[in-house]
């Protein structure tokens, strides 16, 4: 059993002093009276709160992929995928607001946008999706399963780009033919289940970006971000990123026989 971080409280435990929901629900202040902005920062909390467990467990991932416990991995991630999957079910919340009730409070928040959120921000990092360049300090889901692979044999994977980038090239069939063994080859089981795990990851991540355009598209349209990036412009740029364009490129070789 892990350790307890936190001694015994005096009192007995409640519900409401376990979850501390007294501070947790002391920090929702509107800056309107607009009946829709206090929804409005729920569903940003929610978000942010459920973020931060993708990012715990992501952590945990990490540490089993890198210590070659593989068995737990595709859970693990399964379970981040479910976290990311309530995020985008979340920020439907907001479509039930028209422009014009969205427009009752968007003045108020100044320069503050959705792009500042540093636990986005260390999720997309600790994908392997870099906005500055490659940080080799930084353990990534993406570095993580390069090196996998790497140890199962595909010695291919040790060239390939460690972090995913605006300005990633596309990926050519060379990854294609060093993959194939990895659905054809029953001793890469692990590492394929693995793989189907990070296929699904990316998808959730790529359906938060697409929902997230969606409902931009609904309540701003063409309209500047608060941020000051062109809005939709700027948000077009990650719709077509994969963290992992080699698996879909496998699949490619998978239906097309590719044997290069
Ligand atoms: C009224 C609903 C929303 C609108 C109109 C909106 C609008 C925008 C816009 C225009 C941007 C581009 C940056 C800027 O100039 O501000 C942006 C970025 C972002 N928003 Fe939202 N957003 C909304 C809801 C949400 C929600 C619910 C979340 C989740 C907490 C979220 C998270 C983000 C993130 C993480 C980015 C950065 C994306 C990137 O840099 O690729 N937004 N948002």
């Amino acid at each position: 059993m892990p350790p307890v971080v936190h001694p015994p409280a005096a009192a007995p435990l409640t519900y409401g002093s376990y979850l501390r929901l007294g501070e947790l629900l002391a920090l929702q202040t509107p800056l309107t009276h607009s009946r829709h902005e206090p929804v409005f920062i729920a569903v940003h909390q929610c978000i942010e709160i459920l973020w931060k467990a993708a990012v715990h467990l992501n952590d945990r991932a990490l540490a089993d992929l890198a210590a070659r416990r593989l068995d737990g991995v595709p859970r693990a991630l399964a379970q981040v995928c479910g976290i990311i999957d309530e995020t985008t079910a979340t920020s439907k919340l907001l479509e039930g607001l028209t422009p014009l009730d969205f427009a009752e409070f968007r003045d108020a928040l100044g320069s503050a946008s959705g792009a500042q959120s540093q636990q986005y921000h260390l999720l997309e990092k600790q994908s392997g999706f870099s906005r500055v360049g490659h940080d080799a300090t930084v353990p990534t889901l993406r570095a993580a399963f390069l090196g996998l692979l790497v140890d199962e044999g595909i010695t291919a994977a040790a060239h390939w780009a460690p972090s995913i980038g605006l300005q990633s090239a596309p990926v050519d069939c060379g990854p294609i033919a060093a993959l194939l063994p990895l659905y054809r080859d029953p001793a890469l089981t692990r590492a394929a289940r693995i793989a189907d795990a990070l296929f699904d990851y990316d998808n959730a991540l790529a359906n938060f970006r697409w929902h997230h355009y969606q409902l931009v598209q609904r309540l701003i349209g063409s309209a500047p971000g608060t941020a000051g990036t062109r809005g939709l412009d700027y948000l077009a740029q990650t719709l077509r990123l994969r963290l992992f364009p080699e698996l879909t490129a496998l699949r490619a070789g998978l239906v097309q026989g590719a044997t290069r």
